[in-house]
């Protein structure tokens, strides 16, 4: 089946998590655009939405669900939002899509972090994916430095700022057995806003090709 059918199925799975008078934390990239569609149905049913990024901000808006600030609306019961990799621990990595510093916030923000995959995003050790970092524009080619430094391969996502003004470095090359060590020893280089690692806080319910798994 298409991939994109697969991300559509599991964006729908998602929405039986959505209950009346929520306001529901909402993540970035094309799974979750198929998600904010599925939530246009329910635009009555809910107070609203905190967005992780401008596109999906921009998407909300457009079906009428209004955004709040995160700061004003304090802890949320819901997040949903898409991964780059799963891990058998429902460790991530996210970032493709450049928005992981407000997805971290708001996912550690949240009660309950729903993941919505495709079975291609299923591996059982994360690293395949390049592993994105948010960087300080002055800081970028020391922290590229120091990740050499550590072992792995940073590539500048060149051209590409952050809805935070900021840039990203893919890391390649790694393989990541201990993801809360990793994610750990990254954000504590200065310079580092965030690490597209989610393992700290991982993700409480994984659907994936439509189907929660066990
Ligand atoms: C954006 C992300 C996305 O969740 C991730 O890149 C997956 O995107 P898609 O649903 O388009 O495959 O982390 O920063």
């Amino acid at each position: 089946m298409d991939r994109n059918e697969l991300k559509k199925r599991s964006a729908q799975a998602a929405l039986a998590f959505v209950e009346d008078g929520m306001t529901v934390g909402v993540g970035t990239g094309s799974t979750v655009a198929f998600f904010i569609d599925g939530l246009a149905g329910l635009r009555g049913r809910i107070e609203g939405a905190v967005s992780s990024s401008e596109q999906s901000t921009a998407r909300l808006r457009a079906h009428g669900i209004a955004v709040f600030d995160l700061n004003a609306v304090g802890p949320l019961q819901l997040y949903v939002d898409g991964a780059d990799e799963c891990d058998p621990r429902n460790c991530l990595i996210k970032g493709g899509g450049g928005a992981l510093t407000r997805e971290k916030i708001i996912a550690q923000a949240s009660e309950r972090f729903v993941c919505i995959i495709d079975d291609a995003k299923q591996v059982p050790v994360l690293g395949r994916f390049p592993l994105p970092v948010e960087v300080i524009p002055m800081a970028r080619s020391a922290v590229a430095r120091e990740i050499q430094r550590m072992g792995g391969r940073p590539v500048w996502r060149e051209g590409v700022v952050t809805d935070n003004g900021n840039a990203i470095l893919d890391i390649h090359g790694l393989r990541i057995d201990d993801p809360i060590a990793t994610e750990r020893d990254y954000n504590q280089i200065p310079g580092v806003v965030t690490v597209g690692l989610f393992a700290r806080r991982p993700a409480d319910v994984v659907i994936v090709d439509g189907v929660r798994r066990a």
